[in-house]
C-alpha cells in the first residue's frame, strides 16, 4: 500500500519508519525544511532509542522519502495517517489548527480515493469536523474515509511499542474501511479493536487520564507516608500485588511530565467543562501533580534555609529516561523555582541539554558529566531517573559535594543501600535518611 504520514515528530516518524520496515512504500511529509533535509540524510531530529538504524535501512532500500511537498505526498496515497501536533492552548484546550490545515492540503491534493486515519490525540468530535472539511472541499468524484487511529507509544520505548503495543483502536463508520485498517496492521499481531470514531477519541483520553490518575494517586499516598511514617515502597508494593490495582504506574516521585499526560488531562477537563460536566477527580489530579514538581525545592528550603548563593546539582532534565523530550519535565519547574531562590544550578543529562538550552538558555549551568555536575555542590536534586543516575555508585556524592545532600525525586536507590553513605538523603514518600541514620521525622 502507498502510504503518507503528516508530520515527522514523535509519532509521525516512528509510524512511517516503522511500516516502511514493514514493507510499504512511505512518503512522510513535515512542514519544517530543516527538519525534512535532516531526515533525508538519515538523522532523527529527535532521540528514540533504534530509530536511527531502521531509518538508514528504510531510506536505503527505498520504501521511505521524505518530502516537504504536500501534493507529491497526498495525491495518490491509499492512507494518509494525520500524525502533526495538536499543542494546548493557553486555557487547556486543543489547539487544532495544524490538524485542519492538513485536512484542507489533503482535500485539495488527492487524486483518487483514500481513507485518511488520525494518530493525533484529539478532541471527541475533531474527526466528525475532518470529515465535513473533506465533505465540502475535497473533488466531488472522489472518496474519502476517516479513521481515528489513536496512537499509544511511550517515548523512549516507541518502536517497541510499534510492535509489541497492548492493542490497536480504530475508530470507523464503516467495515470496508475497518477491513482495510485490520489488514494493514494484521502482520503486527496485536488485537485490534474496532469501535466508532467517538469512542475511539474518548479512548485515548481515558487511556491517559487514568495512567495519570494512577500517577497521582500513589503520589498523594507517598506524601501521606511521609506524615504517618510509612515506607511508599512497601506500599505499592503491598497495594500492587492485587491483580485488580496492578503493579505498573505505581513508582511514587515527583510527578509525570511530557508532551501526552499534563496537555491530555487539561484537554478533558476542558471538554468536560464545555459541556457542563466538570471533572473534578482530573482535576484533583493535575493539581497534585503541579504539587508533586514542586515538591523537592520546598525540601530543599526546609533543610537547608535560604537557598540563595548556593550550588544546586540538578541530576536529570529529560521528562523521563531515554527521551531527549523536556516538554513539561518536573526539571523546568524545578529550575525556574531554584533560579527564583536565587541557588546557582548546574544541571547534568546525557541527551536532553541541547533541548533545555533552547528553553533556558544560560541561566543554568549544563554538563553531561555527573562528577563535574556534583562538584562542590550545596545539594543535588534527582529529576529523572536515568540509569546513568541510578548505577552512580554512592561514594560519589560524599567524594564530591561540598554537602552531600541529596534530594532524590524518583527513588532511584533502596533505602538500605543509601544506609551505608554518609548522605542527608531525602525521597518520596520514605523515611529521610541523615549520614546512615533513618530518621522517624519527615520533612512537612
Ligand atoms: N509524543 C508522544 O509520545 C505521543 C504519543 C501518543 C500520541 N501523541 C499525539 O500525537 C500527536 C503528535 O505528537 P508528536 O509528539 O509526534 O508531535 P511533534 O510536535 O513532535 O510533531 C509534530 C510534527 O508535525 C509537523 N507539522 C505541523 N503541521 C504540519 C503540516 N501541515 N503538514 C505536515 N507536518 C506538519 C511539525 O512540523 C512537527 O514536525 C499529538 O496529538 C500527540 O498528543 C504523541
Amino acid at each position: 500500500m502507498k502510504i503518507t504520514v503528516a508530520g515527522a515528530g514523535n509519532v509521525g516518524l516512528i509510524t512511517a519508519v516503522c511500516l516502511a520496515d514493514a514493507g510499504h512504500h512511505v512518503t512522510c511529509v513535515d512542514t519544517q525544511k530543516e527538519k525534512i533535509l535532516l531526515l533525508k540524510k538519515g538523522h532523527s531530529p529527535f532521540f528514540e532509542p533504534g530509530l536511527e538504524p531502521l531509518l538508514e535501512k528504510t531510506l536505503s532500500n527505498g520504501h521511505l522519502r521524505f518530502t516537504t511537498d504536500q501534493k507529491l505526498a497526498y495525491s495518490d496515497a491509499d492512507i494518509i495517517f494525520i500524525a502533526v501536533g495538536a499543542p494546548a492552548k493557553k486555557d487547556g484546550s486543543v489547539d487544532l489548527s495544524y490538524i485542519y490545515a492538513v485536512s484542507y492540503s489533503i482535500a485539495d491534493s488527492i487524486e483518487k480515493d483514500v481513507i485518511v486515519c488520525t494518530k493525533s490525540t484529539v478532541p471527541v468530535g475533531t474527526n466528525g469536523k475532518i470529515k465535513q472539511i473533506f465533505h465540502y472541499r475535497k473533488p466531488r468524484h472522489l472518496k474519502v474515509e476517516v479513521v481515528s487511529n489513536p496512537e499509544f507509544l511511550r517515548e523512549g520505548s516507541a518502536i517497541m511499542d510499534f510492535y509489541l503495543g497492548d492493542r490497536i483502536i480504530l475508530g470507523v463508520d464503516n467495515p470496508e474501511t475497518a477491513s482495510i485498517m485490520e489488514q494493514l496492521y494484521l502482520p503486527l499481531k496485536i488485537p485490534i479493536i474496532v469501535t466508532d470514531i467517538r469512542s475511539a477519541e474518548m479512548i485515548k483520553y481515558a487511556s491517559n487520564a487514568f495512567l495519570a490518575t494512577k500517577i497521582s494517586f500513589i503520589n498523594e499516598i507517598a506524601n501521606l507516608c511521609e506524615k504517618v511514617g510509612a515506607n511508599i515502597d512497601e506500599v505499592a508494593f503491598g497495594i500492587g500485588k492485587d491483580k485488580r490495582i496492578g503493579e505498573s504506574f505505581l513508582q511514587a516521585g515527583i510527578g509525570y511530565g511530557g508532551s501526552c499526560f499534563p496537555k491530555d488531562t487539561k484537554a478533558l477537563v476542558q471538554l468536560a467543562g464545555n459541556i457542563k460536566h466538570p471533572f473534578e477527580l482530573l482535576e484533583s489530579v493535575i493539581k497534585v501533580n503541579q504539587h508533586q514538581h514542586s515538591l523537592l525545592v520546598a525540601k530543599a528550603k526546609e533543610l537547608i534555609g535560604s537557598l540563595k548563593g548556593k550550588r544546586a546539582a540538578l541530576l536529570g532534565l529529560a521528562f523521563k529516561p531515554e527521551t531527549d523530550d523536556i516538554r513539561e519535565a518536573a526539571s523546568i519547574t524545578i529550575i525556574k523555582e531554584l533560579l527564583e531562590e536565587g541557588a546557582n544550578v548546574t544541571a547534568y543529562d546525557p541527551i536532553a541539554i541541547p533541548n533545555t538550552h533552547k528553553l533556558i538558555g544560560n541561566a543554568i549551568d549544563y554538563t553531561t558529566d555527573i562528577r563535574q555536575a556534583l562538584k562542590d555542590a550545596d545539594f543535588a536534586i534527582i529529576a529523572t531517573e536515568w540509569g546513568q543516575i541510578k548505577h552512580l555508585p554512592l561514594d560519589t556524592f560524599a567524594a564530591y559535594m561540598k554537602e552531600p545532600i541529596v534530594l532524590d525525586g524518583r527513588n532511584c536507590y533502596s533505602m538500605k543501600e543509601i544506609q551505608r553513605y554518609p548522605i542527608t538523603y531525602v525521597s518520596i514518600g520514605r523515611p529521610v535518611v541523615s549520614k546512615g541514620r533513618v530518621s522517624s521525622m519527615s520533612l512537612k
